[in-house]
């Protein structure tokens, strides 16, 4: 039985993965670490929040001695750190924030696991990071692998490349047991809509433009959330300490091609005549918009069996029937900040 502090539980991958570990592991105690920050919503836990093996503590990861009341109070000898800010474009009009969160709260915490677990070997550390440490790929270039150098452009890439460096070097001074994952692009329930797949299905219902940036050419390697679960808990059980691995979904699309795709699946239900396609507007690009990601997962397939489950068609269409009926949930997360978000993001 572990006590399993989850980062950022109440965001999208986080809430996901909540549910996931209770379902696969229902002797652990998970304990839910965030600040809800304009991306969290405890509304993505309603179905867990009476579980007596899951607890919520709002509390920021910058903020060390709240940090270090929950490592001693509930006794923390398993930790998933999936808290950041986590969107790009959000970076590039204000970095700082990336910058505090990223990495000074992962410091804060790879510091206070250290002074509390000490020379602890049954303990560890999981980092949840991002492809988009590895930069930017040509149409024919090889998949990043983990021996890719670091190359990030964004700011929000820069800011998970140092967290990355901070826990590489945890282990290598101080033997923390730690592994970091970097995944590629994840889709599914609970992902706030100003990543491309909720916010193009939310407007496309709303029958509002479907916002493109550039020409649509840029290409991502998409992984259904689940699957990225099982890969972090895969890692977990059984990665190498200090070792870094891939995880993707060998799921390579041009963005105008899931628009296209999110578009046609509306339009088998909607009824209209108008297609949704007809929405679609080619929009200013994203400043050092990078090309294409794509991910070699073959370390983790071949060291730990895992292999991602989803298919693209059917993961697709599982999140939006998902979205379809948890109407209510996008209704109360499109609130205000959210229009105003919206509005300075895509004023010309
Ligand atoms: P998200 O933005 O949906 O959720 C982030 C969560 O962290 C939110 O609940 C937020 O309230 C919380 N948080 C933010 N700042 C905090 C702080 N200072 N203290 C405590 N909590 C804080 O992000 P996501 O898409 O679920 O991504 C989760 C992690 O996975 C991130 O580390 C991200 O870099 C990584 N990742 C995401 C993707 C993706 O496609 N979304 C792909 C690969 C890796
Ligand atoms: P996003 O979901 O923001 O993820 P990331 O930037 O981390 O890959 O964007 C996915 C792709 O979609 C990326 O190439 C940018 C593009 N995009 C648009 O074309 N329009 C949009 O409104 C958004 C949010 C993204």
């Amino acid at each position: 039985m572990a006590n399993l502090l989850v980062t950022g539980g109440a965001g999208f991958i986080g809430s996901n993965f909540v549910h996931y570990w209770l379902r696969q592991h229902p002797e652990d105690r998970v304990i839910n670490l965030d600040l809800l920050t304009y991306a969290g919503n405890l509304e993505n836990l309603k179905a867990v929040e009476t579980n007596p093996q899951y607890k919520f503590v709002q509390a920021d990861i910058c903020e060390r001695p709240a940090i270090e009341a929950i490592f001693t109070n509930e006794k923390i000898d398993r930790v998933v750190h999936f808290a950041a800010e986590s969107h790009v474009d959000r970076s590039i009009t204000g970095p700082e924030a990336f910058v505090k969160t990223n990495v000074m709260g992962t410091f804060v915490l790879l510091d206070v696991a250290r002074n509390t677990w000490g020379a602890r070997k049954d303990v560890r550390f999981l980092h949840v990071s991002t492809d988009e440490v590895y930069g930017s790929l040509q149409p024919t270039d090889p998949a990043f692998t983990e021996e890719n150098p670091y190359r990030p452009n964004s700011p929000y890439s820069a800011s998970k490349a140092s967290s990355d460096h901070l826990v590489r070097s945890y282990f290598h001074t101080y033997g923390m047991p730690v592994v970091t994952t970097n995944c590629s692009n994840n889709y599914g329930p609970y992902q706030f809509p100003e990543k491309l797949i909720p916010l193009v299905f939310s407007n496309a219902m709303d029958n509002k433009p479907l916002p493109v940036y550039g020409k649509g050419a840029n290409i991502r390697d998409w992984l259904y959330v689940e699957d990225h679960c099982s890969g972090i808990e895969a890692v977990l059980q059984k990665g190498k300490l200090g070792e870094t691995y891939n995880i993707g979904g060998c799921n390579e699309w041009k963005n105008i091609d899931i628009v296209h795709c999110i578009c046609d699946y509306i339009d088998s239900f909607s009824g209209e005549a108008k297609s949704k396609r007809e929405l679609i507007t080619y929009v200013k690009d994203r400043p050092g918009h990078d090309f294409r990601y794509a991910i070699d997962a073959s370390k983790i397939e071949r060291e730990l069996g895992w292999k991602p489950s989803v298919q693209f068609e059917e993961g697709i269409r599982r999140t939006i029937d998902w979205y379809r009926s948890n109407d209510e949930w996008l209704q109360r997360v499109r609130n205000q900040s959210y229009r105003e978000y919206y509005q300075k993001q895509y004023k010309d």
